[in-house]
């Protein structure tokens, strides 16, 4: 077999014979990174078209897409509704975060009921099973293999013949037919191709394990995202307990919904109730945050938005901001400068969403605004007020979607007043939660920061 070298973008997967410095296909600099491929003619023989088959579609069974549980609730939600069998489902994350903890818990579930083949390429034998007995996982069909090469991978798997194969993590394994090094972005899309078709060819429901790289991209070409069904991101911050996990993509289902876990002594546990996560530990009676209600997906959860306003000497003064888009908060700012009369131009600005979560829903403007300007004011919103609304450029006040369901779940959590646009349509009030109406942004502010 012929070889020969191109250089291939990290970014759109792009090839080109040449190295360059920004890649000729989307712009991105410094992508091209070397790889070795076997020439074109090569690979077409290898392909018999004796091997292709039409289906008519009406001939297709859907019953083809089975789902299984994970044994982890807020798992089996992000990949909406557990996994489904022969599908290759991506876990990425930066290192430490818990995503080996997160699969090897899983095998505790799984294992009771079919067959589990755990290949780890980071760590030996030894460490898993330690780790095994610290989350429990000691019965059921469960096997270790610390392995790194593919083929050997391969061979294991026809050997071991698995229901759920799972890949610690793909970065380590490396298919020996190439000269490139484990890790770089040929291996990683090679292996991910190969793992792909013993998924869909043998029916076996494969996880990835796949890192993170410091801009937040999975380590490897971009084009790996588009191989696989599912890609779950797993996020949080380290010197916080709570953990995240999003689906970027999502062949079987929507990729609104995340999944929130606490991280304990004995694992992930998975949290039933994120809102009360979420609130836990507020500053009560303080100026400068308002509690919301944000969507994600179907879930209703609370979020508190912190707004510090500093006055600068500055011409340029500070904006930083934390869980909440930078667009949008330069938007408020304007509005609450404007329609407001708050002179915040003369202030540094800075916004925190707390608990990891970040906000990108338009219904919780309204919370950032009143964070603001309780800061700005120095005035106190009460500790069991929570706001709900969209802010337009004339500093109205505009109705949102899910209001019934976001006004139940902040009765729920015992918040005794929530404001609401003056024109939102409420078919139905939650015991307990008294609704105040306001028109525009400046009403609001009359009401609460003064
Ligand atoms: P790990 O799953 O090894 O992370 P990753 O595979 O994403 O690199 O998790 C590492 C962290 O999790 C480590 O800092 C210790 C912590 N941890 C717990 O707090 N409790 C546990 O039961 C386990 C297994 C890990
Ligand atoms: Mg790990």
């Amino acid at each position: 077999m012929k070889r020969k070298t191109v250089y291939v973008c990290t970014e759109c997967g792009d090839d080109t014979p040449k190295w360059a410095g920004k890649c000729p296909a989307c712009g991105a600099w410094n992508t091209l990174v070397e790889q070795v491929v076997d020439d074109a003619p090569a690979r077409k023989a290898a392909v018999s078209p004796a091997r292709a088959r039409v289906s008519p579609l009406r001939e297709i069974h859907e019953q083809e897409e089975s789902r299984f549980s994970t044994g982890l609730s807020e798992l089996d939600r992000v990949l909406g509704g557990g996994a489904v069998r022969g599908s290759l489902v991506l876990v990425a994350g930066a290192p430490g975060i818990g995503k080996s903890t997160l699969l090897l818990q899983i095998c505790r579930f799984l294992g009771e009921k079919s067959r589990v083949l755990y290949v780890t390429g980071e760590e030996s034998e030894r460490q898993i099973k330690l780790r095994a007995d610290r989350l429990g996982v000691q019965s059921g069909d469960i096997l270790l293999l610390a392995e790194t090469d593919l083929e050997a991978v391969s061979a294991a798997v026809d050997e071991t013949k698995p229901d759920v194969l799972i890949i610690d993590s793909i970065q380590t394994m490396y298919d020996p037919e190439l000269n490139s090094s484990p890790g770089s972005v040929g291996q990683v899309k090679d292996c991910t191709m190969s793992l792909m078709r013993l998924a869909k060819g043998s029916g076996i429901t494969t996880f990835l394990i796949g890192h993170v790289n410091k801009e937040g991209a999975i380590a490897g070409p971009k084009v790996l995202e588009h191989m696989v069904d599912c890609v779950l991101y797993f996020e949080g911050e380290e010197a916080s307990s709570h953990r995240i996990l999003r689906a970027a993509k999502n062949r079987y289902g929507s990729t609104n919904e995340i999944g929130v876990f606490e991280m304990t002594e004995s694992g992930l546990r998975a949290v039933d109730n994120p809102s009360e996560l979420m609130l836990s530990g507020r500053p009560e009676n303080v100026p400068g945050t308002c509690v919301t209600c944000l969507m994600e997906g179907s879930r209703p959860i609370l979020a508190e938005i912190q707004a510090l306003m500093a006055p600068t000497g500055q011409s340029n003064p500070r904006r930083h901001f934390n869980g909440v888009e930078f667009n949008r908060t330069m938007m408020l700012l304007a509005v609450l400068e404007k329609r407001a009369g708050l002179r915040t131009g003369s202030c540094d600005a800075y916004v925190n969403v707390t608990g990891g979560i970040s906000v990108s829903e338009p219904a919780c403007d309204l919370a950032v605004i009143l964070a603001i300007a309780s800061s700005y004011r120095d005035a106190v919103i009460g500790s069991r007020v929570a706001a709900v609304g969209e802010v337009g450029l004339t500093g109205e006040l505009r109705s949102v979607t899910a209001l019934g369901q976001r006004l139940r779940e902040i009765a729920r959590l015992g918040f005794t007043q929530c404001v609401v646009p003056a024109r939102a349509k409420l078919t139905q009030i939650p015991e307990g939660l008294e609704i105040i109406r306001a028109g525009s942004v400046r009403e609001a502010i009359r009401l609460f920061c003064q």
